[in-house]
């Protein structure tokens, strides 16, 4: 049975090392942060992801996967080794910051002495596999033996396990048939069960994903975009994307109009696939990003100006309660987050904001530390002029609008993803704002 490691253990690493111990591999676990292989060493995952503590705990109980700082340990015990680092957006600039993937190529390779497959599943710009690939080759002592893959990821936060071990197909990039032989080998399970396998060329696979960031990004965008349009002529854009979403051409997943999308993923892969277009001379080819990006990030703008509006104009003194931190529900993810972007915003324009979310506090609290963090829904809420209702978690959608009427100095909420039901709201005395709708 071939053995596996996963170098990077956050969400995808993580998550990935206890779906493939599931399948039945040994897997080990690398990462540098001491502290995160410590967490997982005692099978605990040191984020929020439903399914995921279940199976860890159990994989790590019955020893079928390890964690461990030792890079060396990680070389002599890998025939596959997945790549799994992080690749945010540079600090100063849109391009992606590969920082990681190459440490652990510089790291790793040099201790690679016998036969093995280094496969890439980080999302990186497209043409970096090939590099990798000629980096390998002049470090790794077993030579040719030594080969790269290219396998990118489309989990998603809130759904990495089932993503993980029911994915709606695999891509593979690859230089030789061996490489795709160990592969398959590696997903025969899910192979057997249907899973769809598109085997390409290392481009093309790395373009696979951003490509589907890509369009994902812009179909939220594009509903968006109609809800600014609704918003002038006091159209309802929730109606017209049901209605958009009956046509089987264009669907209604990923068609709800709102505050728009963040998180580790969409807004820095659209940016750095702009950036790599740029370097690559094909701008023109993906310049429609840029307006992607814009739209969305005019929706927060949007939601600041609403709320400016509900506190008279000026939101010296006001109180404003926003509930949600996370990116999106059933995640402690604050990359990026829409809420929290909103939340500072106002802050520095004066208002006391107190904000709630289920999971997300603590790493919220870490990152922004000058907002005021509630206990509950409803203590977040405590006299406030506005309500903003900007992660759509399943536990606001429950929240009886009458009781909380009693405790706010003002009716008011907007409802920055269109999940809250108006006539409810309204029927208890709310002033009830959605986006995009009248
Ligand atoms: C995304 C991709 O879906 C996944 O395939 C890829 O591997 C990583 O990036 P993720 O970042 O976990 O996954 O979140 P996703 O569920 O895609 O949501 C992204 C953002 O879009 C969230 O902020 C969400 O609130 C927003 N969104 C999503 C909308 O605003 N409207 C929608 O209709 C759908």
């Amino acid at each position: 049975m071939l053995r596996l490691t996963v170098i990077g253990t956050g969400y995808l690493g993580a998550t990935h090392a206890a779906c493939m111990a599931e399948l039945g591999y040994e897997v080990l676990g690398y990462d540098v942060d001491e502290v995160k292989i410590s967490a997982l060493q005692s099978g605990k995952v040191p984020f929020y992801e439903p399914e995921l503590p279940e199976l860890l705990a159990r994989h790590v109980a019955g020893g079928r996967v390890a964690f461990t700082t030792d890079i060396d340990e990680v070389a002599n015990f890998g025939d596959v080794h997945f790549l799994c680092v992080g690749t945010p957006q540079q600090p100063n600039g849109y391009a992606a910051d590969l920082r990681y993937v190459h440490a652990a190529i510089e790291t790793l390779a040099p201790r690679l002495r016998r036969p093995c497959l280094v496969v890439g599943k980080s999302t990186v710009p497209v043409g970096t596999a090939t590099t990798l690939a000629t980096r390998i080759a002049e470090l790794a002592p077993a030579g040719a033996d030594v080969e790269l893959a290219w396998n990118p990821e489309f989990l998603r936060e809130g759904f990495a396990v089932r993503d993980t071990l029911r994915p709606d197909r695999l891509v593979i990039g690859v230089q030789t048939s061996r490489a795709e032989r160990v592969l398959r080998e590696i997903y025969a399970p899910l192979l057997d069960a249907g899973v769809p396998l598109v085997v390409t060329d290392f481009p093309t696979a790395e373009l696979v994903k951003t490509a589907a960031n890509a369009f994902l990004a812009t179909k939220i965008s594009f509903i968006n975009a109609m809800a600014e349009i609704c918003e002038v002529v006091g159209a309802d854009v929730v109606q017209l994307s049901e209605a958009l979403g009956y046509d089987p051409r264009i669907g209604k997943r990923f068609l709800q109009a709102g505050l728009g999308f963040g998180g580790g993923c969409l807004p820095k892969d659209i940016r750095a696939f702009r950036a790599r277009a740029e370097e690559l001379g094909a701008a023109e080819a993906v310049a429609f990003l840029a307006e992607v990006d814009a739209i969305n990030m005019r929706r927060r703008a949007r939601v600041v100006e609403l709320a400016r509006r509900e506190c008279g104009e000026d939101f010296t003194g006001r109180r404003v309660a926003v509930l949600g931190a996370a990116f999106k529900p059933n995640s402690d993810d604050i990359r990026d987050s829409p809420a929290l972007d909103v939340a500072e915003t106002i802050r520095r324009a004066g208002a006391h904001v107190s904000i709630y979310d289920p999971e997300a506090m603590p790493n919220a609290a870490a990152r922004y530390p000058q907002l005021d963090y509630a206990k509950t829904a409803f203590a977040a809420c405590e006299n406030a002029d506005v309500v903003l209702h900007l992660t759509e978690w399943q536990e606001f959608r429950e929240i009886d609008p009458a009781a909380l009427g009693e405790i706010v100095a003002q009716r008011r909420i907007i409802d920055g993803r269109n999940v809250l039901d108006p006539n409810l709201w309204r029927a208890a005395g709310w002033m009830y704002r959605g986006l995009g709708r009248p």
